[in-house]
């Protein structure tokens, strides 16, 4: 069965003030051995199927060095890659250079995520990013020249203090850009962080589902298609590697603290560095039973705006989704909708989907 890879390279150059990822400042020594285990857990796991789909995430794989881009690509060079593969690399603008960029292009990467946050100078300060908006443009512009058609940012939205007006010229510079994918985030105030220490509050609830609805009309009236929750991209440039998690197929996860689904056994891998360097790489595993399969589809399902298709379902798990209690509860109260091919949420409640995926559980 064809697969999809996710590779986590967890280092970082400096640490933002509102990250609870896993990941390390950087340091040398601990990337090369780290590369030689990440080959040794990859080769012990890969089984040589079709990989449709690969992204290597993080931390900030940008931020590894040419010597140590060349040994993680040469370590890729064991997957089975699909004719159609879609290979995206997460970078941050303070570390992507031309040489980095066109060794990436080189070795078949076609989707590149950059963080961005927020082009607001000020603001981009207060999450600790090393760029400013100018660096965003240039290194952006950089990217399409060597070759690069298919650029997602990430934009983080809701900061303490920022106004409407501040969050609708972030997204006016999205659209200056003229890229193909937009991922955007409410602030999340995690513990352990710095914004989380200095005590900052999330901002209003209201004014944060306003900012909601800015983004998602701005970006509409800009032909964006608004296709997941937080995503947003020009037609047929959805991420494939996305939609691999949210229809619920499964995938590998390789790498410190990543987390995979194979042969219906869900599994994250540790977050101790030392335990990972010693081959103890799963934290936990639990295989699935079809109900808990099943309550997957419909979680990361109808996190998609068009839904669940109905035929798929039926297709997959031999049986018609309305025969699902909950399905037809949702669907009287107007939570769920549906049309000819699919089930899929209110579009007036979709700011609040969490609490009807909730009702999945
Ligand atoms: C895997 S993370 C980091 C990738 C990359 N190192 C970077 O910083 O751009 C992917 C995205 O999650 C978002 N993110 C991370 N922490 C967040 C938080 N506390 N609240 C909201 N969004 C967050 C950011 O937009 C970030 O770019
Ligand atoms: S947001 Fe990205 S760059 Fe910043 S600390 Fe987290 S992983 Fe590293």
């Amino acid at each position: 069965m064809i697969k999809s890879v996710y590779i986590h390279i967890p280092f970082c150059d400096t640490i933002c003030s509102y990250c609870d990822f896993c990941k390390f400042i950087k340091n040398s020594d601990w990337i090369e051995k780290y590369l030689i285990i990440l080959e040794q857990e990859i080769n012990s796991k890969y089984e040589g199927e079709i990989i449709n789909t690969i992204y290597i995430g993080g931390g900030t794989p940008s931020c590894l060095n040419i010597e140590e881009l060349n040994e993680l690509f040469n370590i890729i060079k064991i997957f089975n890659k699909s004719k159609t593969l879609e290979f995206t690399f997460e970078c941050n603008i303070e570390n992507i250079t031309e040489d980095k960029l066109k060794l990436l292009y080189e070795n078949g990467v076609n989707r590149l995520s950059i963080g961005i946050q927020t082009f607001n100078n000020n603001y981009l300060k207060f999450l600790n990013r090393n760029h400013n908006k100018e660096d965003i443009i240039e290194k952006i512009n950089l990217a399409k020249e060597i070759g690069f058609e298919n650029i997602n940012i990430d934009l983080i939205y809701a900061l303490p203090n920022q106004t409407l007006e501040e969050l609708s010229n972030d997204i006016d510079e999205f659209l200056k850009l003229d890229i193909t994918h937009i991922s955007t985030y409410s602030l999340i105030i995690e513990p352990n962080t710095k914004v989380f220490i200095e005590s900052y509050k999330n901002i209003d609830e209201d004014l944060d589902y306003e900012m909601y609805k800015l983004i998602c009309n701005k970006l509409k009236d800009n032909g964006y298609n608004h296709y997941e929750i937080s995503n947003f991209s020009k037609s047929g440039y959805e991420s494939k590697h996305n939609l691999t998690y949210w229809n619920n197929n499964e995938y590998y996860g390789f790498g410190l603290g990543a987390s995979g689904y194979i042969d219906n056994i869900r599994y994250d891998n540790t977050r101790s560095f030392n335990k990972y360097l010693n081959g103890e790489y799963i934290k936990k595993s639990h295989e699935l039973d079809i109900k808990e399969t099943i309550e997957n589809e419909f979680i990361l399902g109808l996190r998609k705006i068009n839904g669940i298709n109905k035929e798929d379902f039926k297709s997959k798990y031999n049986k018609d989704i309305k025969s699902i209690e909950v399905v037809n509860k949702l669907l009287k109260e107007d939570k769920l909708l549906e049309n000819e091919k699919n089930i899929y949420i209110n579009p007036d409640y979709i700011y609040v989907s969490n609490d009807i995926l909730i009702e999945f559980i």
